[in-house]
């Protein structure tokens, strides 16, 4: 196994995951293999960058995160920042002609290449050729990695096969939000802000005619925005009152939002319906809602509104979700940020309550992306229910 520096050590402390530590060694082990002194040099007539050359790197990024204030990666991302580090410039030691796929790939990623390679072996490129290796080497890296990752072959093959799977699909590409979108980029069209509550605004505009839907809605988190937009309403004038009007206008998400008596007037009868039958049927989340009942009931929730709140949440959300659902048009994508909470205890999976009420609504569940760290736990909590970190995802939902 590879051996470590010192400082090396220090930062695989963030790096829980036994796989991942693992998977790092090999590929440094791999990375001191493919740059030992008695392997062929591709590049001669440059400097080396080489295992000493990723030490000193490892060296300077220990030092950028002290200046970080000492805030610690996740394990992810220390794992890529090291990868990173012991490969960036593996492409240097890259035999072209040995391994003319990987030179296909890297010319695929944008690799320019000025010259027809001839070398009879890997010590024997001209110095033309070095240079274009070297001009060329970040395709190259990307390349090799691609390749040992698909095949296992070369000096990197072993340690490649280990890269975690969900790291190859995250960085694959065909995997990002703006391949959701079928229809060609780069048109524009005008930008129309509509003022006032989703609640009233969406029930007014047309069916099946929006290609895309992105939003951010208000988490089950207890925020309170009006208080955190409080300096930008003070600027735009909105006085107490406005701001107690706003708060209740608003979706409910704190404790100090009321009922919404009369949201049937801003609905179809339809679409009212549905999302109430929707609500309802939610097995889990009407389990949560009778847990927290109880709760209340032996004064064990350290505040009584939680109980209107989680379910309002709930039920204002399924409204809009189904709302939605009218306004696209059949195959566009949906894209929801949020995350899953908890109460007394109760872990609220969100992401999963909410992709199947939009199931209901007429949706297909086609991911539900999880960011590789959650949110922890308030101390207090932890105390009491142990540490378990509460999803935060991004759901994508395409309408039928
Ligand atoms: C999680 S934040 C998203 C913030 C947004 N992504 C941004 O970067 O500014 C939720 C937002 O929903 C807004 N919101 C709450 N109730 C709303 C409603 N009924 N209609 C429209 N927006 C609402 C809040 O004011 C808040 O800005």
């Amino acid at each position: 196994m590879a051996k470590f520096t010192k400082i090396e050590e220090k930062l695989l402390k963030s790096i829980t995951d036994d796989r991942l530590r693992t998977s790092l060694a090999v590929i440094r082990e791999a990375v001191e293999k493919i740059w030992n002194v008695d392997a062929p040099r591709i590049i001669q007539d440059f400097t080396d960058h080489g295992t000493k050359h990723c030490e000193r790197l490892v060296d300077f990024a220990a030092k950028l995160l002290e200046a970080n204030d000492g805030r610690l990666l996740s394990s992810y991302e220390m794992y890529l920042l090291l990868a990173g580090i012991y490969l960036h410039d593996i492409g240097m030691q890259c035999d072209v002609v040995k391994f003319p796929r990987i030179k296909q790939k890297a010319e695929a990623l944008g690799a320019q290449y000025d010259v027809e390679f001839s070398a009879q072996r890997a010590s024997g490129y001209s110095i033309n050729e070095q240079k274009t290796i070297r001009k060329n080497h970040q395709y190259l890296t990307a390349a090799w990695i691609d390749y040992a990752n698909r095949t296992g072959d070369t000096l990197l093959g072993m340690a490649a096969k280990t890269i975690h799977e969900d790291i190859v699909d995250d960085l694959k590409g065909g995997n990002t939000l703006f391949d959701l979108v079928k229809e060609p980029r780069g048109k524009t069209g005008n930008i129309d802000v509509l003022k006032g509550s989703c609640l009233s605004i969406l029930p007014e505009l047309e069916s099946n005619g929006f290609d895309f839907l992105m939003t951010s809605p208000p988490y089950c988190n207890r925020y309170d925005y009006t208080r955190t937009y409080a300096l930008e309403l003070a600027l735009l004038d909105v006085d107490e009152e406005k701001i107690r009007d706003l708060r209740q206008a608003m979706m409910t998400c704190t404790v100090e939002n009321r009922e919404k008596e009369d949201l049937d007037r801003f609905f179809s009868k339809e679409i009212f319906q549905k999302a109430n039958e929707s609500f309802e049927d939610q097995q889990e989340l009407q389990a949560i809602i009778k847990y927290l009942e109880e709760k209340k009931n032996n004064k064990e929730l350290n505040n009584p509104g939680i109980v209107r709140m989680v379910k309002n949440y709930f039920y204002e959300t399924a409204l809009i979700i189904f709302e939605c659902a009218r306004l696209l048009k059949s195959g566009a994508p949906f894209v929801m940020v949020n995350d899953n909470v908890r109460y007394a205890g109760a872990n609220i999976p969100v992401d999963l309550i909410f992709s199947d009420i939009a199931q209901d609504a007429g949706f297909n569940v086609e991911k539900i992306w999880v960011l590789p760290t959650g949110k922890g736990n308030s101390s207090q909590q932890m105390e009491e229910h142990g540490r378990e970190e509460l999803r935060k995802c991004v759901y994508v939902w395409r309408k039928l």
